[in-house]
């Protein structure tokens, strides 16, 4: 098979979702369509319970398919098709955000019951600041959820992007008779049990006890006001994130859940062309080449090894293949490579664009960096740094051992497992994180990769605002609302919470003050 034909049968993507909306249980059914699972409930059994903080290799090893089961790929009606994990819960992370640079669609969960809510909303503005094109599954229709209007409406104004309705459903809760399939103009009957019944819109007719109940004739006119009043699909719009076809319907009836696959598996992209320091990589480049999103230190409790993640952008990969590093020009030979699918992990021989390959890491690589092949040496573009929200003062708990101290923050900052910041004058140290995860591994890396007790003083959860040089006035600032200075010596605001940023913004219309989310978005979208 040609490179072209490979690529095009790939589909990559994330569920994003916030916890129990219904991200396990929609990945288990996806699995059961890929024959990778037998029976539902596989996957619900490794989740996690509560872990051991102190012991990092306890961590991974209960934490089970959330951490290391990263990626899972299975052939699907001529696809190949790759899910990544984003995690969520207390593994929230900056990998979490990362893994959405990886992927070429996402899939957004939301429960019906409840809507929108925070960690679907942190999710979707990095898949809006990339523009990655987003399908929307309605869940737990089979319970009293709130009016499709309503959902549809919240998700319009919140996130700030066109929806429409693939599916319509008649009913929810008890009165639950299935959907509109507006695609592919038929009616999907749900009739409590797995399998999905189709009838053809022509054939409604023959079907009087279905027609003729009030709860459908009630989504029928609801039908016909959004076909009238509603916005016109276009694939487009889609495929550049500004607008979600949504699908209505229940991960664990199951219901609607083949229709949506089949739907979204024909609709998602295949991987396109990426930006480098070269111009845009399409993916069917003869030459290999792919970055690395995301690493992980160890993963295997009987080796300290940490495995790097790399998604396959163009060429073909393939085992034991000597590349080049794009940062420092360096060649060398990749000798192990490993491909997680469930909880085993495969070898695996080659990939193209879109696949996801785990390689050992003798502790070389950077998240973001480039591997390639060929004469040419490019890297892609950086990967945006996503703002923390928790902060920490940092010291070493013995002042003697400060040398690894600054050492270990050093390589790990570089890394991109935390990120550091310094007070003016105080000359603290404080480490920023998107989750309390990455502290704990912080502090355990430390300890056991660089033999230093560290010692962290919580400032809990601020909102950072970037401030631009010429506006900054350090009188301003004090412990509530404290000023601190990036990597790269820009300051930054770090506000108390949500009122003080409002009462500072009241007091200070003039300043500018700089949420990463709309920066990555502004300098993504105009480049
Ligand atoms: P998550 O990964 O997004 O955190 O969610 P997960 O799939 O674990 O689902 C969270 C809870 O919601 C689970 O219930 C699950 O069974 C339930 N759920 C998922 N989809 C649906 C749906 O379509 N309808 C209804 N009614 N419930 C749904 P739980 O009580 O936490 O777990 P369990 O004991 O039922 O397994």
């Amino acid at each position: 098979m040609s490179i072209q034909e490979e690529v095009g049968k790939r589909r990559t993507f994330a569920i994003i979702s916030h916890p129990d909306a219904g991200k396990t249980t929609m990945t288990e059914k996806m699995l059961l369509f890929g024959n990778m699972i037998r029976s539902a409930g596989t996957v619900k059994g490794k989740k996690s319970g509560k872990f051991a903080t102190s012991d990092w290799m306890e961590i991974e090893k209960q934490r089970g398919i959330s951490v290391t089961s990263s990626v899972m790929n299975f052939p699907y009606r001529g696809y190949q098709v790759n899910i990544l994990d984003t995690p969520g819960h207390e593994d929230f992370s900056e990998d979490t955000y990362r893994t959405l640079t990886a992927v070429d669609a996402v899939v957004m969960i939301i429960d019906a019951t409840k809507g929108i809510e925070a960690q679907t909303l942190k999710l979707f503005k990095v898949c809006r600041m990339r523009g990655i094109p987003i399908f929307t599954f309605m869940n737990k229709l089979d319970r009293e959820g709130r009016e499709p209007f309503d959902l549809l409406e919240e998700i319009e104004t919140e996130l700030e992007i066109e929806t429409y309705p693939m599916t319509w459903p008649v009913g929810m809760g008890k009165r639950f008779e299935g959907v509109f399939d507006r695609h592919n103009e038929q009616f999907v009957r749900f009739s409590g049990d797995e399998r999905e019944e189709y009838i053809p819109y022509s054939e409604l007719d023959q079907h009087p006890e279905l027609t003729e109940s009030p709860t459908y004739k009630e989504a029928e006119d609801e039908l016909s006001l959004v076909d009238e009043a509603g916005d016109t699909f276009e694939i487009e719009k889609v495929l550049r994130g500004e607008q979600t076809p949504v699908f209505f319907g229940s991960a664990l009836a199951p219901f609607g859940v083949e229709t949506f696959f089949d739907t979204f598996i024909d609709m998602a992209p295949a991987p396109t062309p990426r930006k480098s320091t070269k111009g845009l990589v399409s993916p069917e480049n003869e030459e290999f080449s792919g970055f690395i999103f995301k690493i992980q230190a160890n993963m295997n409790p009987k080796h300290r090894d940490r495995v790097a993640f790399v998604r396959v952008c163009s060429g073909k990969f393939e085992r034991g293949m000597s590349v080049t590093l794009g940062r420092t020009g360096k060649a060398f030979k990749l000798a192990q490579s490993q491909q997680f699918v469930a909880s085993s992990s495969n070898t695996v021989e080659e990939g193209y664009a879109g696949d996801i390959i785990g390689i050992y890491d003798p502790n070389v690589y950077r998240i973001g960096d480039t591997l390639l092949t060929g004469k040419e040496t490019f890297e892609y573009d950086e990967l945006p740094q996503f703002p923390p929200e928790q902060f920490k003062k940092v010291t070493a708990k013995n002042v003697m051992k400060s040398k690894q101290f600054y050492k270990g923050i050093e390589q790990l900052v570089q890394e991109g497992a935390i990120q550091l910041f310094k007070r003016p004058y105080f000359e603290d140290y404080i480490i920023g994180a998107v989750g309390e995860l990455q502290f704990e591994v912080f502090e355990y890396r430390m300890k056991h990769e660089y033999n230093v007790d560290i010692e962290l003083t919580p400032y809990g959860e601020r909102i950072p605002r970037w401030l631009k040089e010429d506006q900054v006035d350090t009188s301003l600032f004090d412990d509530r609302n404290m000023l601190v200075e990036d990597r790269e010596g820009n300051k930054v605001a770090l506000f108390k919470n949500d009122f003080s940023l409002r009462w500072f913004i009241d007091k200070h219309p003039d300043m500018d003050l700089i949420d990463l989310f709309e920066v990555n978005q502004y300098t993504q979208t105009n480049e």
